[in-house]
């Protein structure tokens, strides 16, 4: 998924980093406490830690629950037995005109006061149908929660490929584009096995952080004043699927109680070291690149006051999710602040 602030190309550079500052080397319990499309969380669980993961977003919750909690190979069991695949059944449903058809497809909205247009008529459908059979086996209990949260992944996957955006569901395409009139397929994504513990959490930092403790605390907020629950909406409806009221040209989300203060320039400082103050892990590793709303000389600052601190540089290809926003260059400087914590 093209993520806003994803660490997908960077993810070597943060190992590179994590091997030079960690001295430990056995049974490591790393945490990602924002975790998003989770995977910084995949990587260190295929190196072997011991993962805990955690986003706001629900959307990003069940990603977690589905890819990184699960280790072990995936039966399905009780469909099996009454000759079910769940991939050939998803992807053999005729279309339903549940919520996402008649709120994000423009045959579903011809009549509405606004018409949208995020998804073909056919894989609004279809994820409707896809989300309506996942949400009746759990019901029947033919599948357990771990299959449960795999599935929605899988959806959530397959129905921000066909997605008529630029990347982003703030705002659809005028036109729909080629990629969004594909058909959906719903395909099996790959599963970790490992023998390590793995904790997932639906949590605002700030109140799990004075719970949990570890060896490495991973750090990657938001950078700016971009939210996550307005950029990915459709994809938190389609996870949750709850019917909720929405508004305006782009049919967000009305009830919104997860206002991140990481997005906040007067508050994002205050949260920051907030979390580095009462984290009960050895070393903090604060991802933040040159255009966050935190100046560089004020984390540098405050993480000297809790332990030994450095700093790592890279250049970055910048993250693009559309067309009209100008930038002054095309690559940022991805900073990684390092704290080994004093005890
Ligand atoms: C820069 S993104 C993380 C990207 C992630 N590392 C990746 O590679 O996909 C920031 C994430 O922080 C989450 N977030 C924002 N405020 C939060 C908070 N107070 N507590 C937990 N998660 C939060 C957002 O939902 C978003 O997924």
């Amino acid at each position: 998924m093209n993520y806003i602030g994803s660490k997908f190309s960077i993810l070597s550079y943060i190992d590179e980093v994590v091997e030079g500052v960690v001295k430990e080397k056995k049974d490591i319990t790393f945490c990602d406490i924002f975790a998003g499309t989770g995977v910084v969380s995949k990587y260190f669980k295929e190196k072997g830690y011991n993962i805990i993961s955690n986003d706001i977003e629900y959307f990003s919750y069940a990603t977690l629950k589905g890819l990184i909690e699960n280790s072990d190979e995936l039966k399905f069991e009780k469909l099996q037995k009454k000759h079910i695949d769940p991939f050939i059944c998803l992807n053999g449903l005729n279309g339903k005109k549940g919520f996402i058809y008649k709120n994000y497809s423009l045959g579903g909205t011809k009549k509405n006061e606004y018409q949208r247009q995020y998804f073909s008529d056919d894989n609004a459908k279809k994820i409707d149908a896809c989300r309506i059979k996942i949400e009746k086996w759990k019901k029947k209990k033919l599948i357990n929660e771990g299959e449960y949260y795999y599935l929605i992944a899988c959806l959530i996957e397959a129905a921000d490929k066909v997605a008529n955006t630029a990347s982003v569901y703030e705002a659809f395409l005028k036109e729909m584009k080629k990629s969004a009139y594909k058909p959906m397929i719903v395909n099996p994504l790959e599963l970790i096995f490992k023998n390590k513990k793995y904790e997932i959490y639906n949590e605002n930092s700030k109140d799990l952080i004075r719970k949990i403790s570890g060896d490495i605390l991973y750090l990657d907020p938001p950078y700016n004043n971009r939210k996550y629950d307005t950029n990915y909406h459709i994809l938190e409806t389609i996870a949750l699927y709850d019917n909720p009221k929405i508004k305006g040209k782009t049919g967000t989300r009305v009830e919104n109680t997860k206002k991140s203060n990481y997005c906040i320039k007067d508050k994002a400082a205050i949260e920051l070291e907030d979390l580095i103050k009462n984290a009960d892990f050895k070393y903090i590793l604060l991802s933040y690149n040159d255009e966050g709303i935190i100046p560089i000389e004020k984390i540098e600052e405050m993480m000297k006051k809790y332990g030994n601190y450095k700093r790592y540089e890279k250049k970055h290809k910048r993250f693009k999710s559309d067309n009209e926003r100008t930038y002054k260059k095309d690559y940022t400087i991805e900073y990684i602040h390092c704290l080994e914590k004093n005890k």
